[in-house]
Protein backbone atom coordinates (compact mmCIF):
# COMPACT_ATOMS: atom_id res chain seq x y z
CA UNK A 1 0.00 0.00 0.00
CA UNK A 2 0.73 3.29 0.03
CA UNK A 3 2.03 5.78 2.73
CA UNK A 4 1.96 9.35 3.56
CA UNK A 5 5.14 11.00 4.28
CA UNK A 6 3.50 12.82 7.30
CA UNK A 7 1.81 10.15 8.61
CA UNK A 8 5.13 9.02 9.68
CA UNK A 9 5.28 10.46 13.19
CA UNK A 10 7.70 9.37 16.09
CA UNK A 11 6.46 6.75 18.40
CA UNK A 12 5.54 8.30 21.92
CA UNK A 13 7.91 6.63 23.79
CA UNK A 14 6.09 6.52 27.20
CA UNK A 15 3.82 4.39 25.61
CA UNK A 16 6.60 1.99 24.87
CA UNK A 17 7.88 2.21 28.67
CA UNK A 18 4.03 1.93 29.71
CA UNK A 19 3.90 -1.95 27.11
CA UNK A 20 7.59 -2.53 28.98
CA UNK A 21 6.34 -2.09 32.78
CA UNK A 22 2.96 -4.01 31.71
CA UNK A 23 5.21 -7.03 30.25
CA UNK A 24 7.17 -6.98 33.40
CA UNK A 25 3.87 -7.43 35.51
CA UNK A 26 2.60 -10.06 33.64
CA UNK A 27 5.81 -12.06 34.16
CA UNK A 28 4.88 -11.19 37.92
CA UNK A 29 7.02 -8.69 38.67
CA UNK A 30 5.91 -5.56 40.88
CA UNK A 31 6.04 -2.41 39.48
CA UNK A 32 5.96 1.37 40.80
CA UNK A 33 4.32 3.22 37.47
CA UNK A 34 6.31 6.73 37.91
CA UNK A 35 5.90 7.56 34.21
CA UNK A 36 2.35 7.43 33.58
CA UNK A 37 0.95 10.87 33.20
CA UNK A 38 -2.39 10.30 34.79
CA UNK A 39 -4.06 10.13 37.98
CA UNK A 40 -4.75 6.55 39.74
CA UNK A 41 -7.70 8.13 40.97
CA UNK A 42 -11.17 7.50 39.09
CA UNK A 43 -13.42 10.22 37.63
CA UNK A 44 -15.29 12.30 40.59
CA UNK A 45 -18.13 10.23 42.59
CA UNK A 46 -20.75 12.43 41.16
CA UNK A 47 -19.64 12.09 37.59
CA UNK A 48 -19.76 8.32 37.40
CA UNK A 49 -23.41 8.42 39.21
CA UNK A 50 -24.82 11.06 36.64
CA UNK A 51 -23.74 9.21 33.41
CA UNK A 52 -25.37 6.12 35.09
CA UNK A 53 -28.51 7.76 35.76
CA UNK A 54 -28.41 9.20 32.30
CA UNK A 55 -28.00 5.80 30.77
CA UNK A 56 -31.34 4.85 32.23
CA UNK A 57 -33.42 7.70 30.60
CA UNK A 58 -31.78 8.61 27.29
CA UNK A 59 -29.99 7.49 24.89
CA UNK A 60 -27.12 9.49 24.52
CA UNK A 61 -26.98 10.21 20.82
CA UNK A 62 -24.40 12.71 19.46
CA UNK A 63 -24.49 16.18 20.93
CA UNK A 64 -24.19 19.22 18.72
CA UNK A 65 -20.76 20.08 17.60
CA UNK A 66 -19.79 22.38 20.02
CA UNK A 67 -20.89 20.58 22.89
CA UNK A 68 -24.16 19.99 25.66
CA UNK A 69 -25.17 23.60 26.05
CA UNK A 70 -25.01 23.26 29.93
CA UNK A 71 -21.32 22.02 29.95
CA UNK A 72 -19.82 25.11 28.00
CA UNK A 73 -22.11 27.63 30.30
CA UNK A 74 -20.42 25.72 33.15
CA UNK A 75 -16.81 26.01 31.59
CA UNK A 76 -17.44 29.51 31.59
CA UNK A 77 -18.74 29.82 34.96
CA UNK A 78 -15.17 28.32 35.80
CA UNK A 79 -13.43 31.15 34.27
CA UNK A 80 -15.09 33.42 36.68
CA UNK A 81 -14.48 31.18 39.43
CA UNK A 82 -10.86 30.13 39.06
CA UNK A 83 -9.74 33.76 37.79
CA UNK A 84 -12.32 36.52 37.41
CA UNK A 85 -12.71 36.31 33.74
CA UNK A 86 -16.00 37.01 32.51
CA UNK A 87 -16.62 34.76 29.42
CA UNK A 88 -19.45 34.23 27.30
CA UNK A 89 -20.23 30.40 27.11
CA UNK A 90 -20.57 30.82 22.78
CA UNK A 91 -16.90 31.01 22.56
CA UNK A 92 -16.57 27.38 24.47
CA UNK A 93 -16.21 24.28 22.43
CA UNK A 94 -16.44 20.80 24.12
CA UNK A 95 -13.73 18.14 22.29
CA UNK A 96 -13.09 14.74 22.44
CA UNK A 97 -10.02 15.33 25.02
CA UNK A 98 -7.12 18.39 24.54
CA UNK A 99 -5.80 16.10 21.82
CA UNK A 100 -8.71 17.21 19.89
CA UNK A 101 -8.25 20.41 20.50
CA UNK A 102 -4.96 20.12 19.01
CA UNK A 103 -6.22 19.09 16.10
CA UNK A 104 -9.21 21.28 15.66
CA UNK A 105 -6.84 24.45 16.73
CA UNK A 106 -3.94 23.72 14.52
CA UNK A 107 -6.46 23.07 11.46
CA UNK A 108 -8.49 26.21 11.90
CA UNK A 109 -5.24 28.54 12.27
CA UNK A 110 -2.79 27.67 10.04
CA UNK A 111 -2.19 26.18 6.03
CA UNK A 112 0.09 23.42 5.45
CA UNK A 113 4.14 24.05 5.35
CA UNK A 114 3.05 26.82 8.10
CA UNK A 115 5.28 27.16 11.11
CA UNK A 116 3.81 26.75 14.77
CA UNK A 117 6.78 27.21 17.51
CA UNK A 118 7.01 24.92 20.53
CA UNK A 119 8.95 24.77 23.77
CA UNK A 120 11.74 21.78 23.98
CA UNK A 121 11.15 20.01 26.57
CA UNK A 122 7.32 20.05 25.68
CA UNK A 123 4.56 17.52 25.33
CA UNK A 124 5.72 15.40 22.35
CA UNK A 125 2.11 15.19 20.47
CA UNK A 126 2.39 18.55 19.82
CA UNK A 127 5.40 18.10 17.40
CA UNK A 128 3.80 14.56 16.22
CA UNK A 129 0.53 15.99 15.32
CA UNK A 130 1.40 18.95 13.58
CA UNK A 131 3.65 16.68 11.62
CA UNK A 132 0.57 14.90 10.79
CA UNK A 133 -1.14 17.76 9.58
CA UNK A 134 1.80 18.98 7.10
CA UNK A 135 2.59 21.54 9.79
CA UNK A 136 6.21 22.45 10.54
CA UNK A 137 7.24 22.07 14.14
CA UNK A 138 9.96 24.18 15.32
CA UNK A 139 11.57 23.49 19.07
CA UNK A 140 12.62 26.12 21.31
CA UNK A 141 15.78 25.34 23.17
CA UNK A 142 14.83 26.51 26.39
CA UNK A 143 16.57 27.52 29.24
CA UNK A 144 17.67 26.15 32.18
CA UNK A 145 17.91 29.80 33.84
CA UNK A 146 14.08 30.47 32.55
CA UNK A 147 12.97 27.18 33.74
CA UNK A 148 12.77 25.90 30.48
CA UNK A 149 9.98 27.90 29.75
CA UNK A 150 10.13 30.03 25.97
CA UNK A 151 10.95 33.83 26.67
CA UNK A 152 10.58 36.05 24.02
CA UNK A 153 14.77 36.59 23.33
CA UNK A 154 14.17 32.88 22.13
CA UNK A 155 12.03 33.72 19.42
CA UNK A 156 12.73 37.13 18.05
CA UNK A 157 14.96 36.01 15.48
CA UNK A 158 12.74 33.06 14.43
CA UNK A 159 10.27 33.08 11.90
CA UNK A 160 6.71 31.41 12.80
CA UNK A 161 2.76 31.61 12.60
CA UNK A 162 2.05 30.63 15.32
CA UNK A 163 3.33 29.47 19.14
CA UNK A 164 2.13 26.55 21.76
CA UNK A 165 2.90 27.22 24.83
CA UNK A 166 1.79 24.94 28.34
CA UNK A 167 2.17 26.07 31.73
CA UNK A 168 2.01 24.48 34.38
CA UNK A 169 4.33 22.23 31.33
CA UNK A 170 4.61 18.58 30.87
CA UNK A 171 7.64 17.38 31.35
CA UNK A 172 8.81 20.17 34.09
CA UNK A 173 5.63 21.27 36.34
CA UNK A 174 6.75 25.20 35.75
CA UNK A 175 4.79 27.95 35.25
CA UNK A 176 4.62 30.99 33.19
CA UNK A 177 3.61 34.29 35.65
CA UNK A 178 1.54 36.93 34.04
CA UNK A 179 4.44 38.84 32.69
CA UNK A 180 6.25 36.20 31.07
CA UNK A 181 2.93 35.40 29.47
CA UNK A 182 2.08 38.45 28.27
CA UNK A 183 5.47 38.89 26.92
CA UNK A 184 5.19 35.70 24.76
CA UNK A 185 1.22 37.44 23.81
CA UNK A 186 2.78 41.01 22.90
CA UNK A 187 5.73 39.16 20.95
CA UNK A 188 3.06 36.95 18.97
CA UNK A 189 0.98 40.29 18.15
CA UNK A 190 3.86 41.94 17.03
CA UNK A 191 4.95 38.70 14.51
CA UNK A 192 0.95 38.04 13.62
CA UNK A 193 1.34 34.91 14.99
CA UNK A 194 -1.16 32.95 16.62
CA UNK A 195 -0.91 32.60 20.34
CA UNK A 196 -2.04 28.94 21.74
CA UNK A 197 -2.41 28.07 25.17
CA UNK A 198 -2.73 24.67 26.95
CA UNK A 199 -3.98 24.60 30.48
CA UNK A 200 -4.39 20.91 30.44
CA UNK A 201 -2.67 21.41 34.52
CA UNK A 202 -4.58 23.89 35.54
CA UNK A 203 -6.06 23.27 38.86
CA UNK A 204 -3.09 21.08 39.87
CA UNK A 205 -0.88 24.13 41.00
CA UNK A 206 1.23 24.08 44.76
CA UNK A 207 2.83 27.46 45.52
CA UNK A 208 0.87 30.13 43.24
CA UNK A 209 -2.68 29.87 41.01
CA UNK A 210 -1.37 29.43 37.03
CA UNK A 211 -2.28 32.38 34.79
CA UNK A 212 -5.06 32.16 31.97
CA UNK A 213 -3.78 33.30 28.52
CA UNK A 214 -7.59 34.66 28.75
CA UNK A 215 -6.68 37.11 31.72
CA UNK A 216 -4.48 39.25 29.28
CA UNK A 217 -6.02 38.68 25.89
CA UNK A 218 -8.68 37.65 23.97
CA UNK A 219 -6.82 36.97 20.85
CA UNK A 220 -5.83 33.39 21.68
CA UNK A 221 -7.02 29.72 21.50
CA UNK A 222 -6.86 28.25 25.48
CA UNK A 223 -6.83 24.14 25.40
CA UNK A 224 -7.82 22.60 28.65
CA UNK A 225 -9.30 19.15 29.52
CA UNK A 226 -11.01 16.72 32.03
CA UNK A 227 -8.28 14.39 32.11
CA UNK A 228 -5.85 15.79 34.78
CA UNK A 229 -7.22 17.90 37.53
CA UNK A 230 -10.71 16.44 36.80
CA UNK A 231 -9.36 12.82 37.21
CA UNK A 232 -11.38 11.49 33.47
CA UNK A 233 -8.28 10.45 31.15
CA UNK A 234 -10.03 7.70 29.62
CA UNK A 235 -13.46 9.77 28.83
CA UNK A 236 -11.71 12.01 26.00
CA UNK A 237 -13.31 15.02 26.86
CA UNK A 238 -11.34 18.67 27.04
CA UNK A 239 -12.55 22.29 25.50
CA UNK A 240 -10.85 24.65 23.60
CA UNK A 241 -11.87 28.87 24.13
CA UNK A 242 -11.48 30.79 20.90
CA UNK A 243 -12.12 34.36 20.01
CA UNK A 244 -15.45 35.08 18.88
CA UNK A 245 -15.02 35.05 15.18
CA UNK A 246 -13.53 31.87 15.30
CA UNK A 247 -16.13 29.67 16.54
CA UNK A 248 -18.40 28.87 13.27
CA UNK A 249 -14.82 28.25 11.77
CA UNK A 250 -14.07 25.99 14.56
CA UNK A 251 -17.50 24.26 14.71
CA UNK A 252 -17.32 23.31 10.96
CA UNK A 253 -14.03 21.60 11.53
CA UNK A 254 -15.63 20.03 14.72
CA UNK A 255 -18.82 18.76 12.93
CA UNK A 256 -16.92 17.14 10.40
CA UNK A 257 -13.84 15.42 11.94
CA UNK A 258 -15.38 14.83 15.44
CA UNK A 259 -19.57 14.95 15.16
CA UNK A 260 -19.30 15.80 18.91
CA UNK A 261 -16.97 14.62 22.00
CA UNK A 262 -18.42 11.77 23.22
CA UNK A 263 -21.47 12.83 25.29
CA UNK A 264 -20.84 10.23 28.19
CA UNK A 265 -18.71 11.74 28.66
CA UNK A 266 -19.26 15.36 28.52
CA UNK A 267 -22.70 14.54 31.33
CA UNK A 268 -19.66 13.26 33.65
CA UNK A 269 -17.58 16.01 32.70
CA UNK A 270 -20.84 18.52 33.85
CA UNK A 271 -21.50 16.44 37.26
CA UNK A 272 -17.36 16.45 38.28
CA UNK A 273 -17.14 19.84 37.64
CA UNK A 274 -19.28 20.43 41.34
CA UNK A 275 -17.41 17.62 43.07
CA UNK A 276 -15.10 20.45 44.61
CA UNK A 277 -14.30 18.25 48.06
CA UNK A 278 -13.00 15.04 46.01
CA UNK A 279 -11.02 17.10 43.28
CA UNK A 280 -8.99 18.76 46.48
CA UNK A 281 -8.58 15.72 47.94
CA UNK A 282 -6.86 14.27 45.23
CA UNK A 283 -4.88 17.51 45.36
CA UNK A 284 -3.49 16.66 48.68
CA UNK A 285 -2.43 13.46 47.35
CA UNK A 286 -0.31 15.65 44.89
CA UNK A 287 1.09 17.89 47.27
CA UNK A 288 1.89 15.32 49.52
CA UNK A 289 4.41 13.50 47.27
CA UNK A 290 5.29 16.61 45.21
CA UNK A 291 7.26 16.76 48.58
CA UNK A 292 8.12 13.68 48.94
CA UNK A 293 9.72 13.77 45.71
CA UNK A 294 11.57 16.85 46.52
CA UNK A 295 13.25 15.76 49.44
CA UNK A 296 13.78 11.54 48.25
CA UNK A 297 15.14 12.42 44.65
CA UNK A 298 18.19 13.93 45.46
CA UNK A 299 18.92 11.31 48.09
CA UNK A 300 18.74 8.82 45.24
CA UNK A 301 21.18 11.05 43.14
CA UNK A 302 18.55 12.79 41.22
CA UNK A 303 19.50 16.75 42.13
CA UNK A 304 19.48 18.60 39.53
CA UNK A 305 15.89 19.41 38.75
CA UNK A 306 13.67 22.82 39.35
CA UNK A 307 10.77 22.46 41.84
CA UNK A 308 7.82 21.99 39.58
CA UNK A 309 5.07 24.78 40.31
CA UNK A 310 2.03 22.64 39.17
CA UNK A 311 1.10 19.22 37.18
CA UNK A 312 2.46 15.77 38.61
CA UNK A 313 6.23 15.47 37.48
CA UNK A 314 9.68 16.31 38.12
CA UNK A 315 12.09 16.46 35.20
CA UNK A 316 15.60 15.48 36.13
CA UNK A 317 19.18 16.30 34.79
CA UNK A 318 21.05 13.06 34.93
CA UNK A 319 23.39 13.59 32.74
CA UNK A 320 25.95 12.86 34.91
CA UNK A 321 24.75 9.52 34.65
CA UNK A 322 23.71 9.02 31.18
CA UNK A 323 23.77 10.12 27.73
CA UNK A 324 21.40 7.57 26.83
CA UNK A 325 17.68 7.91 28.79
CA UNK A 326 16.02 5.33 27.21
CA UNK A 327 18.72 2.59 27.80
CA UNK A 328 19.08 4.12 31.53
CA UNK A 329 15.10 4.06 31.96
CA UNK A 330 15.40 0.51 30.98
CA UNK A 331 17.42 -0.14 33.48
CA UNK A 332 15.87 1.17 36.24
CA UNK A 333 13.33 -0.99 35.43
CA UNK A 334 14.62 -3.91 34.82
CA UNK A 335 17.00 -3.54 38.31
CA UNK A 336 14.91 -1.49 40.73
CA UNK A 337 11.42 -2.15 39.05
CA UNK A 338 10.40 1.75 39.11
CA UNK A 339 8.69 2.84 35.19
CA UNK A 340 10.55 5.78 34.56
CA UNK A 341 10.64 8.24 31.65
CA UNK A 342 13.06 8.93 29.50
CA UNK A 343 13.44 12.37 28.19
CA UNK A 344 13.58 11.84 24.33
CA UNK A 345 9.93 11.84 24.12
CA UNK A 346 10.37 15.43 25.43
CA UNK A 347 13.05 17.07 23.54
CA UNK A 348 14.80 15.10 21.14
CA UNK A 349 17.94 17.02 21.49
CA UNK A 350 18.91 17.25 24.75
CA UNK A 351 16.43 14.44 26.35
CA UNK A 352 19.09 11.82 25.67
CA UNK A 353 20.38 12.90 29.11
CA UNK A 354 17.07 13.61 31.20
CA UNK A 355 14.21 11.49 32.98
CA UNK A 356 10.96 12.64 34.32
CA UNK A 357 9.61 11.36 37.00
CA UNK A 358 5.70 11.21 37.72
CA UNK A 359 3.87 11.44 40.87
CA UNK A 360 0.51 11.18 39.94
CA UNK A 361 -0.39 7.64 41.67
CA UNK A 362 -0.64 6.89 45.40
CA UNK A 363 1.95 8.22 48.19
CA UNK A 364 2.19 4.57 49.30
CA UNK A 365 3.33 3.92 45.64
CA UNK A 366 6.00 7.12 45.60
CA UNK A 367 7.23 6.37 49.09
CA UNK A 368 8.18 2.69 47.53
CA UNK A 369 9.32 3.96 44.13
CA UNK A 370 10.85 6.25 46.24
CA UNK A 371 13.01 3.81 48.04
CA UNK A 372 13.44 1.51 45.29
CA UNK A 373 15.40 4.27 43.29
CA UNK A 374 17.80 4.93 46.10
CA UNK A 375 18.55 1.41 46.56
CA UNK A 376 19.34 1.19 43.19
CA UNK A 377 21.13 4.15 43.05
CA UNK A 378 23.27 2.90 46.38
CA UNK A 379 24.12 -0.26 44.40
CA UNK A 380 25.47 1.91 41.22
CA UNK A 381 27.58 3.28 43.54
CA UNK A 382 26.06 6.92 42.76
CA UNK A 383 24.81 8.09 46.35
C1 LIG B 1 0.65 19.08 28.28
C2 LIG B 1 -0.37 18.08 27.83
N1 LIG B 1 -1.31 18.46 26.94
C3 LIG B 1 -2.22 17.59 26.50
C4 LIG B 1 -2.28 16.28 26.92
C5 LIG B 1 -3.33 15.36 26.34
O1 LIG B 1 -4.41 15.26 27.18
P1 LIG B 1 -5.89 14.82 26.82
O2 LIG B 1 -6.13 13.60 27.65
O3 LIG B 1 -6.77 15.96 27.24
O4 LIG B 1 -5.99 14.56 25.37
C6 LIG B 1 -1.35 15.84 27.87
C7 LIG B 1 -1.36 14.45 28.34
O5 LIG B 1 -0.56 14.01 29.10
C8 LIG B 1 -0.37 16.77 28.32
O6 LIG B 1 0.57 16.42 29.21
Amino acid sequence: MRNSRRGAVDPFIVMDVMEAARQAEEAGRHIIHMEVGQPGTAAPQAARHALSQQMEQGALGYTVALGIPELRARIAQLYGDWYNVDLNPNRVIVTPGSSGAFVLAFSALFDAGERVAIGAPGYPSYRQILKALSLEPLDIQTAPQNRLQPVPDDLRAMDFEGLMVASPANPTGTMLDTAAMGALIDLCQEKDAAFISDEIYHGIEYEAKAVTALELTDECYVINSFSKYFSMTGWRVGWMVVPDDHVRKVERLAQNMFICAPHASQVAALAAMDCHDELEANMAVYRANRAMMIEGLPKAGFSKFAPPDGAFYVYVDVSNYTNNSRAFAQEILEQAGVAVTPGLDFDPVRGHQTLRFSYARSTEDIAEGLTRLQRFMAARGAV
